[in-house]
């Protein structure tokens, strides 16, 4: 069987890590918590999030990239999903920050994310950006919200290697937020690998 075609326009299908949905979808957010826990840390530590930033978090699963960035001090967070189990599941896993307004999880997608113009300081997507319909649509978005000098961040599996993108995939992001933001850099980690890109003027 062929691989799905990517950024055609069209939903991800009925995979539940892709769009988890109802108990499959509760069950592939318990085991991506774990199962991700490590290449969403080793992000954090590349990306060296400083007291007072805004990170705007979409795609965030179970929550797992708000639970570390909320162990730095004075880190805002907004964080969104298209699945309402993983919006559920990060609310719970960050309902003390949730609480006291350090945190705020709603409904959104790449292409929508209901954060008003330039209010982010750094957009963070991990493992999401297979799933997005259209890559230049979030790749907008990402621009829309932050503040000039903000910085995009988006980043992929490349293990297991069943889940790496392929090389004209990678190209295709890489692309695609160079066309949008006038720069972009292409950086490779352990578990991920990273394109980032700064918003000018
Ligand atoms: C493989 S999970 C990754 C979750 C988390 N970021 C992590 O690293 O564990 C993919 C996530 O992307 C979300 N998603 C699906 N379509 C999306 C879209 N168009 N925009 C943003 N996120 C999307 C899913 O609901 C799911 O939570």
């Amino acid at each position: 069987m062929g691989r799905r075609r990517l950024w055609t326009g069209a939903p991800p299908g009925r995979n539940p890590f892709a769009l988890p949905r109802g108990l499959r979808g509760r069950l592939a957010g318990r085991i991506m918590a774990r199962a991700n826990r490590a290449c969403n840390a080793e992000l954090l530590a590349w990306l060296d999030v400083r007291a007072g930033t805004h990170v705007l978090e979409v795609g965030c699963g179970p929550g797992v990239l708000v639970e570390l960035l909320t162990r730095r001090p004075d880190v805002r967070v907004t964080a969104v999903d298209p699945s309402a189990e993983m919006v559920a599941m990060a609310q719970r896993r960050n309902a003390r920050a949730v609480r006291r307004g350090r945190v705020h999880i709603h409904p959104g997608d790449a292409a929508a994310t209901g954060v008003d113009d330039g209010r982010v300081d750094l957009a963070i997507s991990v493992n999401t950006v297979a799933m997005w319909p259209r890559l230049d649509d979030g790749m907008a978005e990402l621009h829309r919200v932050l503040r000039s000098g903000g910085r995009a961040v988006i980043a992929w599996h490349r293990r297991p290697a069943r889940f790496a993108l392929a090389g004209e995939e990678l190209s295709a992001v890489e692309a695609a937020l160079a066309n949008r933001f006038g720069n972009a850099e292409r950086t490779i980690l352990r578990g991920s690998v990273v394109f980032s890109a700064v918003k000018c003027g």
